[in-house]
């Protein structure tokens, strides 16, 4: 038995989430496309046309769903396809451990529903090894298919960035990979069917995961790298934003912002090759070093906050404090892994009154995940504040007078060098 090639492609997507979606979007320009997520609210959400991540409209996700993109949460519809693509949560545990529950547990539905012949691919961020090693053996088992005889598989990765209108699944490269040559072409022109911006074929399975969890390392690395900069240029007054922007001119300077590293991606991806390199007894010393002064600059950002404050004589304890930001990155409502909460709760040992402001986060959301009570943004606007900390860099605050809300001795903190010179004091 061979990949189907001469069939014509039903995409089954198993996970509709903030990657998920674009996905099928991406397939349904051409195939049938069976979008399987086991949450319900997402998918009725869906059929109604919501994107959570404001990435697509009302109207395009409708306008798809007259043709051919089916949502779903019934996993028998996924047995009409015949090419799924797994795209669920790859997150770590509180000791930072790979969580592969979600990728092994949507490779057992795979193997419930996938027939001889079928192509599996997962675009699902993993350390090298993970598809072959932990995906394949589940769907053999619940299948009892054999694997590179009765299906194939493949690894894609994922590479969207939520919110950036300018680079999209529909214009970025995409990596393809299979299980043999044959797979590795079939599963090529599929993706190469639907992507003008093209696709690049990776030597392996293992090569195509690796290259993905090598760009996020890249990203983490290289903003730890700003970030501790950032301390050393603060501590001697210069603004690390205008360093970088001269070092820019020179041809071969990567011009990275340091900043808050959250989300599901950057400050994670980075833990699941620390954990590879662990199991074959190699050293990630820069890599776990990058990732230490990534989730420490929290701390970093509230004593210099602190400092600051008693610096200038405003008393800490009785201060008011407005947070502008709270999603992880900016004009993007995902707050999973946000880093902005670790600097509430650490300036919540100091301040008196912290109002938190984000326009752009449902404060439902919020609430159900950390128990916080965001103020609203009009609110805010009738007060005053001691100190005002921007953490992200929302477009919707471009419009926001932030002089109106300081009192008369008061400190900014632009973390996103958002602000014009006069109003910030502090930045990175
Ligand atoms: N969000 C991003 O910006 C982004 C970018 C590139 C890569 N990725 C990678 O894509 C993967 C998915 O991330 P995400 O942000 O889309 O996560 P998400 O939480 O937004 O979506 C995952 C979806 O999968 C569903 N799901 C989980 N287990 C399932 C199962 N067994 N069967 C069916 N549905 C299931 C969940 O209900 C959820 O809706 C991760 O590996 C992530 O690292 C994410």
């Amino acid at each position: 038995m061979r990949a189907r090639v001469k069939v014509k492609p039903v995409i089954g997507i198993v996970g509709m989430g903030y990657a998920g979606l674009p996905v099928a979007c991406l397939f349904s320009k051409k195939y049938t496309v069976i979008g399987y997520d086991m949450n319900r609210t997402r998918i009725n959400q869906l059929r109604e046309g919501v994107d959570k991540g404001g990435d697509f409209d009302k109207k395009y996700l409708l306008r798809l769903q007259r043709h051919r993109l089916h949502p779903t949460s019934n996993r028998e519809d996924l047995m009409q396809c015949n090419f799924y693509v797994v795209v669920v949560p790859t997150p770590v545990d509180e000791n930072n451990q790979p969580d592969l529950t979600y990728v092994i547990s949507a490779s057992q539905t795979v193997g419930q529903v996938i027939s001889k012949g079928d192509v599996v691919v997962y675009e699902s961020t993993v350390y090298p090894g993970v598809t072959e090693d932990v995906c394949v053996p589940e769907i053999e088992k619940v299948s009892g298919l054999k694997f590179n005889r009765d299906f194939f598989v493949g690894f894609s990765p994922e590479r969207i960035d939520p919110s950036n209108k300018q680079h999209t699944i529909f214009n970025t490269v995409k990596i393809t990979s299979g299980s043999d040559d044959r797979t590795a072409h079939y599963i090529d022109s599929v993706y190469g069917s639907v992507l003008s911006a093209g696709t690049c074929l990776a030597a392996s399975i293992k090569a195509a995961e690796a290259a993905k969890i090598l760009e996020n390392t890249q990203r983490d690395v290289n903003i730890a790298l700003m970030n501790e900069c950032s301390k050393i240029f603060s501590a001697m007054g210069i603004d690390t934003n205008k360093v970088i922007d001269a070092a820019a001119t020179k041809w071969n300077f990567n011009a990275y912002r340091p900043g808050l590293v959250g989300g599901h991606c950057i400050g994670v991806d980075p833990y699941y090759l620390i954990t590879k390199a662990q199991m074959l007894g190699v050293d990630s010393e820069l890599i776990s070093a990058a990732r230490h002064v990534n989730d420490t600059l929290p701390e970093h950002i509230v004593n210099r906050l602190v400092q600051t404050m008693a610096d200038e004589n405003i008393p800490i304890k009785d201060a008011s404090v407005l947070i502008l930001g709270f999603t992880f990155k900016e004009n993007c409502p995902d707050i999973r892994n946000t880093r902005v909460y670790d600097i509430y709760q650490r300036l919540s040992l100091h301040a008196g009154k912290i109002d938190v402001v984000d326009p752009i986060a449902d404060p439902t959301q919020v609430y159900k995940e950390y128990g916080l009570k965001m103020t609203p943004m009009t609110t805010a606007l009738k007060r005053t504040y001691d100190a005002v900390l921007l953490c992200v860099r929302h477009d919707v605050f471009s419009d926001f007078d932030i002089r109106s809300l300081i009192r008369e001795r008061s400190v900014v903190y632009d973390i996103k060098s958002f602000l014009s010179d006069d109003l910030a004091t502090l930045r990175m």
